[in-house]
């Protein structure tokens, strides 16, 4: 048996396209990984790694997926027309733009139509530091340039229109999808609407592709995102899906809007997608067009997730500024960007000179999962990591939520009962940085 595995080992030399060689596997699974492997070995682990929403898919999307078990037929490449003609109504209504269904590209989760449209689209990808983890590693496998714009914690880690005026400046005619992610992974920071409006206006003076990567939107803790399509709406595609705000990320359902401008985009990723994908899954686009038409019962589910979400967000970051750790409040979202710096001179006398070597001490010391700042392209000696406050039981936390009156935010008893281990991980964040 052993002598076949080694002849099976042996067999071939390792040849992998170049632009794969080195890239490891996403980081956050990767901190999932050594997280479970100490949950084995009988530590107890907060995942404040791992990005995922605690909550449950709203039953009454459930129920739409359980009637829809028998769908098998392959769907139309770009999606079932009663989703797309869903997704383009909630954008109108939304965002109050106009789109139809012609308009709209479905796919297995809005990463792989973000690594199409990388791919189709012949250009330099811009994205701030810190950003989501998985743009710059997609346009290293298609060998695209990646430009990152730097920005500061003063202006919330976020893009400042005059940043992106430079960059484009230096190169005008160059073709360029700039990725706008609000509220924002890793920061839980969004834009007011001048601010869109500024970053709308530089976008359309060099003709930028910009994709809005809107996954979070309808977790904005007051229910007021506003889409940049509605400023930019000749060069915007907006990106959202089932993942966040549906609770359904392992569904695989993305959804990409485009503006009829930019539609010959939306063929060549069809042609791309019925040469890989071929559909995204029956079932679940039919489950989805229930979830994309909204209702009563779906702005009941998200008033209760967005003032959870609210209350815990404030509450931790009140707590982690006290203990001299600074973040941008959040405003949306399941995420803080955490910088450690003012305890740097401290920090350094245990040998923790950057955010990789902060985490991995944090875990061993308190079982506390954060990943860095890095793998967020931020410097590797930055003491930043990122929190996401989704250990908590959500099922749990939304049926509590649901007896709460209509506008009340759920206060410190509510959170001490049901998401005790996000305030005890937060806790033990803060007596560790105290003791080292
Ligand atoms: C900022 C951001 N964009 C896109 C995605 C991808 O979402 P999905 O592929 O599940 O639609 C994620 C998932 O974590 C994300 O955080």
């Amino acid at each position: 048996m052993s002598k076949n595995n080694n002849t099976d080992k042996n067999q071939f030399d390792i040849s992998l396209n170049l632009n794969v060689r080195g890239v490891p596997l996403s980081a956050t699974l990767l901190i999932n990984e050594i997280s479970n492997k100490l949950i084995n070995e009988g530590r107890k682990v907060y995942k404040l790694g791992l990005g995922q929403s605690p909550f449950p898919v709203p039953q009454m999307v459930v129920d739409e997926l359980k009637v829809n078990a028998h769908q098998k037929d392959y769907l139309p490449v770009k999606g079932l027309k009663q989703l797309r003609q869903a997704v383009a109504d909630y954008h109108s209504r939304r965002n109050d733009i106009r789109r139809n269904a012609e308009n709209v590209l479905i796919g297995p989760g809005s990463k792989e139509l973000m690594f199409l449209l990388q791919f189709v689209y012949y250009g330099d990808l811009v994205i701030p530091t810190p950003s989501w983890v998985s743009y710059a590693p997609q346009a290293k496998f298609i060998g695209r340039n990646v430009d990152w714009l730097n920005t500061t914690e003063k202006n919330k880690w976020r893009i400042a229109p005059q940043d992106l005026e430079n960059l484009c400046k230096r190169d005008p005619d160059k073709p360029r999808i700039v990725i706008l992610n609000y509220p924002s992974n890793p920061t839980g920071a969004t834009y007011s609407v001048s601010e869109l409006k500024e970053i709308a206006a530089v976008a359309k003076k060099h003709h930028i592709v910009l994709l809005s990567d809107e996954i979070y939107g309808e977790l904005h803790f007051e229910g007021k995102h506003i889409s940049i399509a509605k400023f930019y709406p000749e060069g915007t595609i907006i990106s959202s899906g089932l993942s966040k705000w549906c609770g359904a990320g392992g569904w695989r359902l993305g959804t990409f809007t485009f503006p009829s401008s930019l539609n010959w985009l939306l063929e060549a990723m069809s042609s791309m997608a019925s040469e890989t994908f071929t559909s995204t899954s029956a079932p679940i686009q039919y489950a989805a067009v229930c979830a994309f038409r909204g209702g009563i019962s779906t702005e009941r589910y998200l008033n209760n997730t967005r003032r959870v979400l609210k209350s815990l967000g404030l509450s931790i970051h009140k707590k982690l500024d006290k203990a001299g750790i600074s973040a941008p409040k959040p405003e949306g979202g399941f995420y803080l960007f955490c910088n450690f710096n003012k305890h740097a001179a401290k920090l350094k006398k245990v040998g923790i000179t950057g955010g990789s070597q902060l985490v991995q001490k944090l875990l061993e010391d308190t079982g506390v999962a954060l990943l860095p700042g890095s793998v967020f392209g931020r410097p590797e000696n930055e003491l930043t990591a990122r929190l996401a406050y989704v250990d908590f039981d959500g099922a749990r936390a939304l049926a509590a939520a649901e007896t709460l009156p209509p506008y009340k935010i759920p206060d410190d008893d509510f959170l001490n009962t049901n998401c005790s281990n996000i305030i005890k991980a937060v806790n033990l964040i803060c007596e560790w940085v105290k003791k080292n």
